[in-house]
């Protein structure tokens, strides 16, 4: 690919969905652009390049979910779910144990162990009577597919996953394991870029956008966690990755006592939308 089509092909993306393509992914670039070349029937990239260029929708939206990288796995970052399961979490329950109601939203959940290692951890809490909502979003609709199916190889499962939970949650298949029918209704996954309205969800008790928001440009970095601490419920938590913090709004933000890397919204939301 020219230089040219690549800067235009990075504008693109970053104006549809907040990435930064950085310039040296070049070769891996152009593999992950194939797929996409075919199913659209270019014959090589000058002519994808071409016609991306005359405002071809479904093209654009393609080569936006296909650059997206979904590198994830069950439980990673094992002590923030440790947090999550210790304190966190529990703080919540006790906030809402007279409506008995629980908004849970993994946003950027790529192919779906982020939701399931939450759903796992849910199922082993003290919630009978309660109403759970654990909604999942990505990009990506091939990840979302993924995700559902909740279908993963056998190495998938070996990242993340104890014996026991295996044996648990997942039946076994000839050529890798899934997710239990019980886990699996406890799960909404849906398709959602994060530069679009949250209008659709509010008052969400936890968060996690866990290694999404440190590939985007600072901008929609900012935009998105303005809109993450509108959608948190007052006394709410959202988690990001290990190394990302809520630099740029860190005044909507206050990391929770105890809880390193927890962030609660610093005001309330209505207040907040009418300054
Ligand atoms: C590296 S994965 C992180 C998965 C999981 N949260 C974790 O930490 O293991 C980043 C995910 O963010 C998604 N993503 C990137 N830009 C997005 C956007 N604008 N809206 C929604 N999801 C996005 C990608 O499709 C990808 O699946």
């Amino acid at each position: 690919m020219t230089q040219e089509d690549f800067l235009f092909l990075a504008r693109l993306v970053r104006r549809r969905s907040g990435l930064l393509l950085a310039e040296g992914r070049g070769p891996a670039l152009e593999l992950r652009l194939q797929p996409v070349m075919r199913r659209f029937g270019f014959r090589d990239a000058k002519a994808m390049m071409a016609e991306l260029r005359l405002g071809h929708e479904a093209l654009a939206q393609a080569l936006t979910e296909a650059v997206t990288i979904n590198e994830t796995s069950f439980f990673r970052d094992p002590h923030q779910f440790a947090r999550l399961r210790d304190h966190v979490l529990p703080g919540r329950i006790a906030a809402r144990s007279g409506e008995k109601r629980l908004r849970i939203w993994s946003a950027g959940c790529a192919a779906g162990q982020e939701a399931w290692s939450l759903a796992m951890m849910l199922d082993a809490m003290p919630l009978s009577g309660w109403t759970v909502d654990l909604i999942a979003t990505d990009l990506s609709g091939d990840a979302i597919a993924r995700a559902k199916a909740g279908h993963y190889s056998q190495y998938d499962v070996l990242r993340g996953l104890s014996e026991e939970d295996v044996a648990r949650h997942f039946t076994a298949l000839e050529n890798g394991f899934a997710i239990s029918s019980r886990l699996k209704r406890t799960v909404r996954f849906r398709k959602f870029n994060l530069l679009d309205s949250f209008g659709w969800l509010d008052d969400v008790d936890l968060i996690l956008c866990r290694n999404v928001l440190l590939h985007f440009d600072r901008v929609a970095r900012i935009a998105v966690l303005e809109r993450l601490a509108e959608t948190l419920a007052p006394g709410g938590a959202l988690l990001l990755g290990e190394s990302e913090t809520v630099q740029g709004r860190s005044d909507l933000f206050q990391e929770i006592a105890g809880s390193p890397g927890f962030y609660s919204p610093t005001e309330m939301p209505v207040a907040r939308l009418a300054g």
